[in-house]
């Protein structure tokens, strides 16, 4: 993919009224359900979705934002499926016509920085950012596991983070950075995706 052809070339997503403005959950499974026909496109984004809700709630977000850091995980690759070269603004538009709150929307216009050319600036974008490329990485090694996330150690992850061959489409640049931006080691985000990852789908 060409890195400079999906950059949005704007930093402002949304309107500031349209805060706390927010899809039902059921309004956003919809728009998955119209928009996405590949499966493991949606595990993964309800693996995002769950990690980002987990770690709103670790910190002790309310249910609202929790709901919202939900929303940012579970709609981030809406569009991949049926318009890659459209990969994020398609979403982003559809977000801004449904005046959704613009955090959520500048969360997803952000989960790639050298892709989209917007800067992660709060929390949710960074988190966001962060576990994207883990949590594909995490669930790549479960699948090569008998025991899949059982008794999965943070030390196996990242010994196939060094092997560049395993999940080679993983950009272990992009971990590094993100890790980096959040301020969290990259162990301690791996430790955290294995520990909350097994229940996204519950
Ligand atoms: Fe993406
Ligand atoms: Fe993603």
């Amino acid at each position: 993919m060409n890195e400079t052809s999906l950059n949005l070339g704007r930093s402002e997503f949304g309107s500031p009224e349209n805060k706390g403005n927010v899809l039902s959950l059921e309004g956003a499974f919809d728009l998955l359900k119209n928009w996405v026909k590949n499966e493991k496109l949606i595990v993964h984004m309800q693996q995002v979705a769950h990690l980002m809700k987990s770690y709103a709630k670790s910190k002790g977000l309310n249910e609202l934002d929790q709901h919202r850091w939900f929303l940012a995980g579970l709609l981030h690759d809406a569009d991949w499926d049926q318009w890659p070269d459209q990969h994020c603004r398609k979403i982003i538009e559809e977000l801004e016509s449904r005046n959704i709150d613009p955090e959520i929307i500048h969360a997803i216009a952000s989960h790639g920085p050298r892709y989209f050319g917007v800067e992660p600036v709060t929390e949710m974008d960074k988190m966001l950012y962060a576990f994207d490329e883990l949590s594909g990485f995490v669930h790549a090694y479960s699948l090569m596991r008998p025991t899949a996330y059982e008794g999965m150690e943070v030390k196996g992850v990242k010994k196939r983070l060094k092997d560049k061959t395993f999940a080679a489409q993983v950009s272990r640049e992009d971990i590094r950075d993100a890790s980096e931006r959040v301020g969290i080691p990259v162990e301690e985000l791996i430790s955290f995706v294995i520990q909350h990852q097994p229940q996204a789908l519950d």
